[in-house]
């Protein structure tokens, strides 16, 4: 299998098998919007479960906010975005198709340009004689162009206003009475879930990078002198985090380094405690989302690569097989943003922490939901000698967690089977009842997009109240009492117990 195609074939099953579809497809699209479809909704709402438990309800001083999606002009003024939030686009003269300048540098000669000057784009592209991959006709001077999408807010039209690129702004537009909330006193965390949206040049790779998007972010405020005095770190102090420093991509690099999050800050390979905690949660997050630990690094962006608020960042990078992709960015964004939004606001961010005023500083979790998903398709996609595709999804991700299946539709089988379904249902699993075709072709159907456990009713369930459960990763069957069934699930869903184990489980 070509690179390429696995991520056509996993579109293909996205689309036929209800996961993701292409925005307006009957029209003929969008290009960068996506529709998640019924099991791509239930999917993606477990990774956001995910996320909201570990990184904000597990935490006593997080809180979750939900703020709009379109701001005005002063905030992206302020913050830096109107000026800075731009990528270089370049043009062709003949087909007047446009391409992200570093972009197609990468893609013709190998090299990272991205963050050059536009000069030494030009020059790059000229003495490279890179042309327009359409239609070979040769290249304009590469300009630069803001991301954001502009839009006026009134039917007067008096007002511009901007889809906002990231959540985080609305907390920082918000920080005097989130600080409040929080009686002002450091640290403190305000979360975010909710749609970004980029005007990205040539948006590309499916979710990986489309033009709207959604983000899971985290503003953590704390106090620049006590940036190592994180009041959880102990629960985190041991947990191995993938890392790629500097040094190691100036020298080049075949593998991470694997260090303890202790490790990582004592060697400073990470700036502080705050940012390495989120660095230990993503990895855990990651390996309870089914992606495996050598898939994924934090890597150490160089100053060029980093954007424009953040004196740091370690985004989460995984090996794809489109190529090494970012999935969540970790920014230092210090106190950049609350002393510039102070400053054209004419307020104080300020925070007295014993009898010295603090401008709090902020490190930053981001994660993208669309290229969560993506990792977790990728990562659990199996084409072996089945005779069909399936995904390995942990039951945590799984979109549903059991079917249940009626051996035939006659004699009753198909009523005792959706009895059976109900009744998981009530109990919390997502069941999902399947009466059509041959038994094989529903365990198939099944296997496709990735359901744990099939239980089948049978003649025998009729007779002596047993049912067959069938593990998906095994395709081991075993019978059991039906009134064992429920725990049994919830044993198996919760990876307490291996499917051998579990065979003595009726014994
Ligand atoms: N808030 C960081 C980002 O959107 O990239």
């Amino acid at each position: 299998m070509t690179e390429e195609r696995l991520m056509d074939k996993i579109i293909e099953v996205c689309k036929r098998r209800g996961f993701v579809n292409p925005t307006a497809e009957i029209y003929g699209g969008a290009g960068g919007f996506y529709d998640y479809g019924p099991l791509g909704t239930l999917m993606r709402q477990k990774i956001i479960e995910l996320w909201r438990q570990s990184f904000v309800l597990d935490e006593d001083r997080v809180f979750e906010i939900s703020g709009a999606t379109l701001l005005p002009e002063p905030v992206f003024q302020a913050s830096g975005h109107l000026e800075s939030f731009e990528d270089p686009l370049v043009q062709c003269d003949k087909c007047k198709s446009m391409y992200k300048a570093d972009d197609i540098i990468k893609r013709s000669t190998g090299e990272t340009a991205e963050g050059l000057p536009l000069d030494q784009l030009d020059k790059m592209i000229k003495d490279n004689e890179i042309k327009c991959p359409s239609c070979k006709g040769d290249l304009g001077n590469t300009r630069q162009f803001n991301l954001m999408f502009s839009t006026e807010i009134g039917s007067t039209g008096g007002i511009k206003g901007y889809l906002r690129p990231e959540t985080a702004q609305n907390i920082f537009v918000n920080f005097k009475q989130l600080a409040g909330f929080m009686r002002n006193k450091l640290p403190f965390g305000i979360a975010q879930f909710g749609s970004s949206f980029r005007n990205e040049i040539s948006p590309r790779n499916f979710l990986i990078r489309g033009r709207e998007f959604e983000q899971m972010e985290i503003e953590m405020f704390y106090d620049p002198d006590k940036e190592n005095e994180h009041p959880r770190w102990e629960e985190v102090a041991d947990i191995d985090i993938n890392i790629v420093t500097r040094e190691m991509q100036e020298k080049g690099w075949e593998k991470p380094l694997i260090l303890t999050a202790e490790e990582a800050v004592t060697k400073k390979h990470v700036p502080n405690q705050y940012l390495a905690y989120y660095l230990a949660l993503e990895t855990e997050m990651l390996l309870a989302l089914g992606v495996p630990e050598d898939v994924f690094w934090f890597r150490h962006m160089q100053d060029n690569e980093a954007p424009h608020y953040s004196a740091g960042n370690y985004d989460l990078e995984a090996n794809l097989s489109i190529g090494h992709m970012e999935i969540v960015g970790n920014a230092l964004r210090t106190d950049y943003d609350l002393q510039k939004h102070a400053k054209a606001s004419k307020s104080s961010f300020e925070i007295m922490v014993g009898d010295k005023k603090v401008t709090p500083h902020v490190c930053e979790p981001s994660l993208g939901v669309g290229r969560i998903f993506y990792l977790v398709l990728e990562s659990c996609y199996r084409d072996d000698d089945r005779g069909w595709t399936w995904f390995q999804f942990p039951p945590a991700v799984a979109p549903l967690e059991v079917a249940v299946f009626p051996l035939m539709k006659k004699d009753g089988l198909a009523e005792f089977a959706y009895d059976v379904h109900t009744e998981l249902k009530e109990a919390g699993y997502l069941s999902f009842y399947d009466e059509s075709g041959k038994i094989g072709k529903r365990y198939a159907r099944a296997d496709e997009v990735g359901i744990p456990f099939c239980v089948t009713i049978d003649y025998d369930s009729l007779k002596d109240y047993t049912v067959t459960i069938r593990d998906r990763d095994t395709m081991e069957q075993v019978k059991l009492p039906l009134e064992d069934l429920e725990v049994a699930l919830g044993e198996l869903m919760e990876g307490d117990s291996e499917f051998q184990e579990f065979l003595e489980f009726d014994d």
